[in-house]
């Protein structure tokens, strides 16, 4: 499965979030180097709860930038925070009674982080990044 890989075209002005970004992608990379593993494994099982753990983190640390910075978006923003935060939880769930389709949730997870980035945080990097501040 091909790898994600960060570069300065995912970048949205704010370097402590495209470094939350970096991190989120190395756990689903690390999530696909994993998938010869039976889903209900415990390394399986970990790392979908660090991705949970860790997505929480950084949509609460985006949400409160945007926020304080009075981005308009952030109803529609939020929206599509929760439905990752809901798909993860699920997997995490499925994970834990051999319910999982591996293959089909990195194919989400891919897609999402690439599309999620590009299409919908990029738009507050006009609002966020340090050197559009006043
Ligand atoms: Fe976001």
């Amino acid at each position: 499965m091909t790898q994600l890989i960060w570069d300065d075209s995912f970048s949205v002005g704010v370097p402590e979030l495209d470094r939350h970004h970096q991190r989120l992608a190395e756990l689903i990379n690390e999530l696909a180097a994993s998938q010869d593993k039976p889903a209900h494994s415990e390394e399986i099982v970990d790392i979908l709860s660090a991705l949970s753990d860790y997505a929480n983190y950084h949509f609460a640390h985006e949400e409160h930038l945007m926020g304080v910075r009075g981005y308009p978006d952030l109803a529609d923003h939020l929206s599509e925070h929760n439905v990752f935060c809901e798909m993860v939880a699920n997997a995490c769930y499925q994970a834990t009674c051999s319910a999982l389709d591996l293959p089909a949730l990195l194919a989400y997870l891919c897609t999402w982080w690439e599309d999620h980035i590009l299409r919908v945080d990029i738009k507050y990097k006009p609002f966020l990044a340090p050197q559009n501040r006043p």
